[in-house]
């Protein structure tokens, strides 16, 4: 059975397990190794990536779940790193170690795609799911909170 899997804006066909989890796809198959493997448990939000849109877990999505929708890793995110968040991310110096970082600016992204402005609540329960090692939790929000302000939505 060929799956399609549409990554980044490139479509390729594949005929790998359909239970194979989406991250192992994405990492060992076609290299896009900036999405990370944590937990592998649903539990970390390290290897957040985007399924229409929206946040999910890679390590538990079987690719069979994203045959035919737009999956968009942070090396889709935007072409050169200027997407508002990355830049906010370099202005307040959030990663420490940098492991847990894409899984969070994904988790940001897709929420700041649904809400423009959401509220502080908002934000602590959206990234109450990714954890990080290194505890850049202020550093995060704040960081998200500035790209809030700055939105038009
Ligand atoms: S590696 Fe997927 S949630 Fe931890
Ligand atoms: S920056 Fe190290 S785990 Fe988050």
């Amino acid at each position: 059975m060929k799956l399609k899997l549409s990554v980044n804006g490139s479509d390729k066909e594949t005929d790998l397990d359909p239970d194979m989890p989406l991250l192992w796809v994405l990492r060992d198959v076609m290299g896009l190794t900036g999405t990370k493997f944590g937990c592998g448990k649903a539990l970390c939000g390290a290897c957040t990536v985007h399924l229409d849109g929206a946040a999910v877990r890679s390590c538990v999505t079987p690719i069979r779940a994203a045959d035919g929708r737009k999956i968009t890793t942070i090396e889709g995110l935007s072409a050169d790193g200027t997407h508002p968040l990355q830049k906010a991310w370099v202005t307040f110096g959030v990663p420490q170690c940098g492991f847990c970082q894409t899984g969070q600016i994904m988790t940001a992204a897709a929420l700041l795609k649904e809400k423009g402005k959401p509220t502080d609540k908002e934000i602590a329960e959206a990234m109450s799911g990714n954890l990080c090692r290194c505890g850049t939790y202020t550093r995060i929000r704040d960081a998200i909170k500035k790209v809030a302000q700055e939105s038009k939505a």
